[in-house]
């Protein structure tokens, strides 16, 4: 039987058949465990790699148990304990740039408005991250990017993950992990993440505010930086999307989703929320508005025809 598999941010070429997506097969016989399909893709022994079967995690120490058939699909994906995301586990090359979110596993289970709200903030902030790196591989190129959009893509990533979408995720996370310990402890520790993610978009802010004041730091050095932000970002949401969303949905209960919603109903209830809910929506509208502006006024010059001087 052939086994589809979909490879998410793992590290390394893909294995042959695979395309740059992370997308291909592997056949397998009938009964193989788990592991035995790992092992073929190289992965078995690294226990950092989170799996799912049909969209459902299975833990690392159930891969022998858990035997395969014609149909099942395998997603892999590598969760990030909070370690940093240092140089030597960035995957190479700018395609960091531009590559999207993978869109979320969808399973049988219907999707609590909150997951809803996260998703679809996510796909927001994944336009965001494409706008930006269009203006960084601008900048890339030797060229002028729009400085005062990317200035404002900034100030929406240093703002509204910390004061909306961080929070409701934490009372998501904290509610899985009171119901089942041991998928949370595959998930890692998201409120690290978090802060994390924080800190490379400050270091990045900062960065950019010292490109604008020094126009001769090299452009090597700020990619880089970008690049860092952006690839701990996608990759943070792609966890999200493929394991802390999914775990959610099958694990908390009606009553758990309603107690969420009471905690959200308590953290957001000021009429002060009302309004930085407004400026939040006005303020993406407005670089959601730019972006396809200046995308129909610029092509952009693909690197390899272009190279930075
Ligand atoms: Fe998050
Ligand atoms: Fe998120």
């Amino acid at each position: 039987m052939r086994i589809p598999v979909k490879l998410i941010s793992v590290d390394g070429p893909p294995p042959p058949g695979f395309d740059d997506a992370g997308d291909g097969s592997i056949e397998a016989a009938d009964g193989a465990s788990l592991a035995d399909v790992l092992a073929k893709l190289g992965l078995a022994a690294d226990e950092a790699y989170a799996t799912l079967v049909n969209g459902e995690p299975v833990a690392a120490a159930e891969r022998r148990r858990r035997r395969l058939k014609a149909g099942d699909s395998l997603t892999v994906f590598p969760p990030i304990k909070g370690g940093a995301l240092d140089r030597g586990q960035r995957p190479a090359g700018d395609s960091r740039l531009e590559s999207p979110i993978t869109p979320p596993l969808t399973g049988g289970h219907p999707m609590p408005k909150i997951l809803d709200d996260l998703h679809d903030d996510h796909m927001n902030m994944a336009r965001l991250y494409d706008l930006l790196g269009r203006e960084l591989m601008t900048f890339k190129n030797g060229e002028l990017p729009d400085y005062e959009l990317v200035q404002k893509i900034l100030d929406y990533c240093l703002a509204y993950p910390d004061q909306v979408h961080h929070p409701k995720e934490d009372l998501v996370f904290r509610k899985l992990k009171a119901r089942d310990p041991a998928a949370a402890e595959s998930i890692g520790d998201l409120a690290e993440e978090h802060e994390k993610l924080a800190a490379f978009t400050r270091r990045f802010a900062t960065a950019l505010a010292n490109v604008l004041e020094d126009e001769q730091l090299p452009r090597d050095w700020f990619v880089d930086l970008a690049n860092d932000f952006l690839a701990f970002s996608r990759r943070h949401m792609q966890m999200e999307e493929v394991l802390l969303f999914p775990a959610a949905r099958k694990l908390l209960t009606p009553a758990d989703w309603a107690e969420i919603e009471k905690a959200m109903v308590r953290r957001f209830a000021r009429p002060s929320d009302d309004d930085r809910r407004e400026r939040f929506e006005a303020g993406l509208g407005e670089i959601m508005a730019w972006g396809k502006a200046a995308e129909s006024e610029t092509p952009v010059v693909p690197p390899a025809e272009s190279p930075a001087p």
